[in-house]
């Protein structure tokens, strides 16, 4: 179907659309980043999983990062190459199918690595190992989103670590942006390196994890290539490895859906819609954010706002505060009429659930011919058969 993707008229049921041009930009800004700074940048599948999209991936990077066993296997059997792993915890009845999908495997303590490595090299002779090492410093705000606040549970603090690592390990792997800069990158890498540098010349690799939020608009890219290459400058024999999420599905589709009623209670109008924040943009309520709407302005965050053609958005589902803001659109709000959610790919397309057993929102590629192509649609089964 030929659709219009300024408004996508021709839709009358939710859809998530990926469109390939948007993201075709994204992949090529990160493949001349990783030549020109000549570090490798793979893609982190807890942000985005969509499978059916990986031959269009597979164009500009050679690898992926798994932090379970279905990602692992995701990698392996749809990417077509091991995966770069890690898990706060890997457990027996796991540990050999995770060696075998994996190329690198990051654990999170010694204890772990004591307890695992052994018998993840006779499943995978060709496993390279690290460990996850805490720098004790990042700047993400959200303490949800901090996995250096105090008391984490990821990775090894420097006075934890032995003068001589263990026998096999190879590798650093830290992470301790989300949707950062490179100034904050900059600023981070010198407390690593306060930390870290005088393990470097036991190790093969250093993995920088994700956050870095390249292909957002105020990015300074530059910067982060001259941060990388003088790094290189310093540790030369180091192979550099950055694990973003979200920089590959940054601003690469909406989540479309359509107004079923308006009901209005103390003024307060709201506009029933057949999608719900709690089932398919888990992260407004988690991070928390106010998703961007097109053609509405976010008037009241707090979603009392009682002007004229301003709405709450309200979910399908039960849940009392399954709700959002409060928009202004320049019309009255229509039975029928698309509601467009910019920016719902990364995080939202491998977070959804079927809570309630609210019909799941299709997702869809956009080519650059404007055809749109559905890629999977959900029924009824799809709810029945989690719970088998
Ligand atoms: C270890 C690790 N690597 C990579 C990522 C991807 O981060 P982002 O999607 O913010 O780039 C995350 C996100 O939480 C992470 O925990």
């Amino acid at each position: 179907m030929k659709v219009n993707p300024k408004t996508y008229n021709e839709l009358s049921r939710p859809m998530y659309i990926l469109e390939e041009e948007r993201l075709r930009k994204n992949l090529q800004l990160i493949a001349s980043v990783a030549k020109e700074a000549d570090v490798e940048i793979i893609l982190a599948f807890k942000a985005y999983a969509l499978w059916r999209t990986f031959p269009i991936f597979r164009e500009y990077i050679h690898a992926t990062t798994a932090s379970s066993l279905y990602e692992a296997r995701l990698g392996f059997e749809e990417f077509g190459a091991p995966t770069h792993t890690f898990s706060p915890g890997y457990t027996d009845y796991e540990i050999d199918d995770i060696a075998r999908c994996s190329s690198h495997l990051v654990f999170n303590s010694l204890s772990q690595f004591e307890r695992y490595h052994v018998r993840a090299k006779l499943e995978n002779t060709r496993l390279s190992f690290g460990l996850r090492v805490n720098p004790e410093y990042s700047e993400v705000e959200t303490l949800i989103y901090n996995p250096c606040a105090p008391g984490t549970r990821f990775g090894i603090t420097s006075s934890k670590l032995p003068a001589t690592l263990p026998e096999g390990v190879d590798g650093f792997h830290i992470h301790c942006h989300c949707e950062s800069g490179s100034d904050v990158f900059e600023r981070t890498l010198e407390h690593i390196e306060a930390k870290f540098a005088n393990w470097f010349p036991q190790l093969k690799w250093v993995n920088f994890g994700g956050g870095h939020l390249m292909t957002r608009k105020d990015y300074d890219v530059p910067r982060l290539i001259h941060a990388l290459k003088e790094f290189k400058k310093r540790y030369p024999w180091l192979k550099v490895i950055l694990e973003p999420g979200s920089a590959f599905a940054w601003q690469t589709g909406p989540l479309v859906a359509q107004v079923l009623d308006v009901v209005e209670d103390h003024g307060i109008k709201t506009a029933i819609l057949n999608v719900s924040f709690t089932c398919h943009m888990p992260d407004c309520l988690e991070m928390p954010y106010h998703p961007a709407v097109r053609n509405a302005e976010l008037v009241d965050e707090d979603g009392s706002a009682e002007g004229e053609n301003t709405y709450r958005l309200g979910a399908n589902s039960c849940l009392s505060g399954d709700w959002m803001g409060s928009w202004r659109f320049d019309h009255p709000l229509q039975i029928g009429e698309n509601i467009i959610f910019e920016d719902m790919l990364h995080y939202t397309t491998v977070k959804t659930n079927m809570f309630n057993g609210i019909s799941h929102p299709a997702i869809a590629l956009l080519h650059p011919d404007n055809e749109l192509e559905v890629l999977r649609e959900f029924t009824y089964e799809d709810y029945r058969d989690r719970m088998d």
